[in-house]
């Protein structure tokens, strides 16, 4: 199989769960290794016989032809996906990865006349931001706020357009906020623990009141297995922890400092550094539910499973939190992290 963007956040957890899951599977990461892609997030499987990395880019038409001849099954990971840099001065970044991505790998299958399925990795913020107690079905109308949103739900779209036109095998996933292992510190919940655990500010938005569907990595990769195994073609599903009750980001905020031992004093309320800010996102998840999925941790648990690896893992963050990460972190919030 073929995964792309396998040295990010969400594809190197799913690399290894599906390594793990499927004894019988090859697979190929193919990987631009941007500024979140890091090859220390799959440094256990160098050497495995069952593992290739490719250096490429989604884009690169010739390359991905030739990567699909032989695949049964592709995973596309491959995006750019935080919304602070999807300012509309960085909107073309975000469309030519999140809509030409999915557009280059269906249309590589057409021509290589491979049978095989698609799964396009999306996100719920396609549905935009929903008053309580409503919850988007994969039918809600699409009402993307920034350039990031709009761009993935383009993405959707083209992919499945090659399902209604050709009938190939394409199926699209849209997930709610994950967080766990290997997360980009620039993320709510990996920046604000890194932080904490260096005593530096975090900086919480508009007054932490807005709400995310927070879903464990690993369930959301788990879904994603079985959907390859037994969605429907054609079809969209959401993938959501559901948690109930729902919890604000000043919420889970004092949750993680709780967790951590640090003082509450650590916040930092800024405003007006996220133009178009979402209040509210949530999503109905019954039809992947109805597939057999649920998920299988509790935020809290979740939450210090999270704090614990990042606390062991400070070889993988610190060096993350320098270079060009720093000279970003300025421009954005007009701090200096600690390096
Ligand atoms: P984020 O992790 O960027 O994910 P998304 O925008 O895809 O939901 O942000 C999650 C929430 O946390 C969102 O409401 C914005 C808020 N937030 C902060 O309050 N401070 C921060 O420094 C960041 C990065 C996010």
């Amino acid at each position: 199989m073929l995964v792309t963007g396998g040295c990010g956040f969400i594809g190197s957890n799913f690399i290894r769960l599906l390594l793990a899951e499927e004894p019988e599977a090859e697979l190929t990461n193919l990987d631009l290794l941007t500024y979140a892609g890091n090859p220390k997030n799959l440094e256990d499987l160098e050497g495995s016989s069952r593992y290739r990395f490719v250096h490429g880019d989604v884009r690169d038409e010739t390359l991905v032809e030739e990567l699909v001849r032989e695949v049964d099954w592709i995973v596309n990971f491959a995006a750019e996906t935080h919304v602070d840099r999807s300012t509309p001065a960085q909107a073309g970044e975000f469309v030519e990865t999140n809509v030409q991505g999915p557009y280059v790998l269906a249309d590589a299958l057409r021509r290589a006349q491979r049978d095989a399925r698609l799964l396009q990795v999306g996100t719920d913020e396609v549905y935009g931001s929903l008053s309580a107690p409503r919850r988007a079905r994969e039918d809600a109308l699409l009402e993307p706020s920034s350039p990031y949103s709009a761009s993935k739900a383009g993405g959707d779209l083209v992919a499945l357009g090659f399902h209604r036109m050709l009938g190939m095998d394409v199926l699209v996933s849209r997930s709610t906020n994950n967080y766990g292992p290997y997360q980009y510190p620039e993320k709510l919940l990996p920046l604000f623990i890194t932080n904490a655990m260096q005593d530096e500010p975090l900086p919480l938005y508009d007054g932490g009141t807005q709400i995310r569907d927070w879903l464990w990595v690993d369930d959301h990769c788990r879904a994603l297995l079985l959907l390859l195994r037994e969605g429907e073609a054609g079809e969209i599903y959401n993938v959501g922890a559901n948690q109930d009750p729902e919890i604000t980001n000043g919420e889970l905020t004092r949750m993680l400092l709780r967790l951590l031992g640090k003082p509450e004093s650590l916040i930092r309320p800024v405003e007006g550094l996220r133009p178009g800010h979402d209040q509210r996102y949530a999503v109905d998840s019954s039809k992947l539910r109805a597939l057999g999925w649920a998920p299988s941790i509790e935020l809290e648990e979740g939450v210090q499973r999270t704090l614990d690896w990042y606390q062991k893992r400070r070889d993988w963050w610190e060096p993350i939190k320098s270079g060009a990460y720093r000279a970003y972190y300025r421009r954005h919030y007009g701090l200096e992290p600690k390096g």
